[in-house]
């Protein structure tokens, strides 16, 4: 037998932990994993010695912003970044134009993606008070989960937004009758919206009032909201982009009671405090805002002792220009930045000062998130049979983050320009095929696969 990809003596971290082994892929698949001669010939072999054979990270929370704000980004561009941040499947948000809340626009987008995207995706779709008749038909085109957010200043709100806690019991026992997990953007609105009039009402323009603006309270009161939600209805929640402490204490709390919670963090309020917002202005102006050091001192807690269970790069990108409006007046920027291309370094940087275990890592980027997405054990893990999709890192390459040097079109944005990290993806493949080779994406346009929710696994599995 001949496979079609060889990876030879690299140390492969499979699910009884790191072995040194070669792995042969055939027709996407794990064909074997062992040592020397029980190995087939490789159409292609790449020898992997001193390097480390991770299960394809996930990314679950990226905004690609196609269709509808291409310039910003699109599944081409968005992707490459993936490939080249070591992601072999991303997770795409529905807040695009039109919304991802109605089966055209689900459809459609499918259709745009799959004729470019690099990397394999799977779709959120929207939900809101306007759709939720849809909402079954949505979870039937394959919708990853459904996303809605607590707080949403935006023409599309009653397709993506939930208002008062009435919606959001509709919104989850509808979520939890179809067995797809709900992800919410957990900021309160009436919080946000009261200090919003009052720092405009002062004449409050400068960076440090979007951060007031959108106070730790506002988030606690939002994930309290969810997890009393959750619990009434049963629902799985994705508790997405946490912050503060006091959400953690919260989730912490409700998974000792059984709630189905998982819950997430992102690079930037791992990386950057609210100081950044001082230095940078509008390109760290992101919602929810960049916290304090206790916050984020709570956050790292929170990775090591699983309160915590996926990292989201929660890629944003926008333009330069509209960041630039915000200069005088920091209300007039748009929020988010672009981080898939520098999400994994950060990490494997905390993982060579022991920090956090490599194992911790794998959990948190690809195991939770396929678990989450009911793609397990065909992602998230390597075993025989599962997909061949696989991120090849080293750990020991130093290096300086170069903003110029990414894929992204929000590349001017990236807030980590300068930045000495250690630790980067060299291969990116996605089912046998490689798409990214150190550093350079050579995977092609529409390689990448639409991939629906649980098609790959019947059995639900529990996160962490
Ligand atoms: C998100 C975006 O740009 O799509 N921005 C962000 O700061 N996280 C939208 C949002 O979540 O509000
Ligand atoms: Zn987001």
């Amino acid at each position: 037998m001949q496979a079609d990809l060889v990876l030879k003596n690299g140390l492969v971290f499979t699910s009884k932990g790191i072995v040194e082994a070669d792995i042969a892929v055939n027709e996407e698949k794990v064909a074997k994993i062992a040592k020397g001669p029980n190995i087939p010939k490789g159409v292609k072999t790449i020898d992997c010695r001193g390097k480390i054979i991770l299960p394809g990270l996930i990314d679950p929370h990226v905004h690609f912003r196609d269709p509808g704000e291409t310039e910003k980004e699109d599944f081409y561009t968005g992707s490459c970044a993936a490939a080249a941040g070591g992601f072999t499947l991303v997770a795409d948000m529905p807040n695009n134009q039109p919304p991802t809340s109605t089966v055209d626009a689900f459809k459609s987008k499918v259709k745009e993606a799959c004729s470019k995207a690099v990397v394999d995706f799977c779709l959120y779709a929207g939900c809101g008070a306007e759709n939720m008749t849809e909402m079954a038909y949505l979870a039937g085109e394959g919708a990853i989960a459904f996303k809605t957010w607590m707080y949403l200043s935006s023409p599309f709100s009653n397709l993506l937004a939930v208002k008062d806690f009435k919606e959001v019991i509709q919104i989850f026992t509808n979520t939890s009758k179809l067995g797809v997990p709900i992800a919410v953007h957990a900021e309160d609105a009436e919080t946000i919206e009261q200090a919003t009039t009052l720092l405009k009402s002062s004449g409050r323009k400068d960076p440090a009032a979007h951060s007031e603006s959108r106070p730790a309270s506002a988030e606690v009161k939002a994930v309290r909201v969810c997890l009393d939600a959750a619990k009434k209805t049963g629902v799985t929640l994705y508790l997405l982009h946490l912050t503060t402490k006091g959400a953690v204490e919260e989730v912490k709390a409700a998974k000792s009671w059984g709630v189905k919670v998982v819950a997430e963090t992102c690079p930037h309020y791992l990386f950057l405090t609210e100081e950044a917002i001082l230095q940078l202005g509008a390109y760290a102006k992101i919602n929810p805002p960049l916290r304090g050091i206790e916050d984020q001192k709570a956050l790292w807690g929170s990775l090591v002792d699983t309160v915590i269970d996926c990292i989201g790069s929660d890629h944003a990108p926008h333009r330069k220009r509209e960041k630039e409006e915000g200069r005088e007046d920091i209300w007039l920027a748009p929020s988010g930045a672009p981080n898939i291309e520098v999400s994994l370094p950060l990490m494997l940087t905390k993982v060579n000062k022991g920090v956090i275990t490599l194992a911790r890592l794998v959990e948190l980027m690809s195991t939770n998130a396929a678990k989450l997405f009911n793609l397990y054990p065909a992602r998230g893990t390597i075993d025989e049979g599962a997909q061949g999709s696989f991120t090849v890192v080293d750990l020991k390459s130093d290096y300086k983050i170069r903003a110029d040097h990414l894929y992204t079109k929000a590349k001017e944005c990236m807030l980590f320009d300068g930045w000495m990290v250690k630790g980067r993806a060299i291969y990116t493949i996605v089912r046998g095929s490689v798409v990214m080779e150190e550093g350079v994406v050579v995977g092609s346009r529409g390689f990448g696969r639409f991939t629906p929710r649980g098609l790959t696994q019947r059995r639900s599995h529990s996160v962490s």
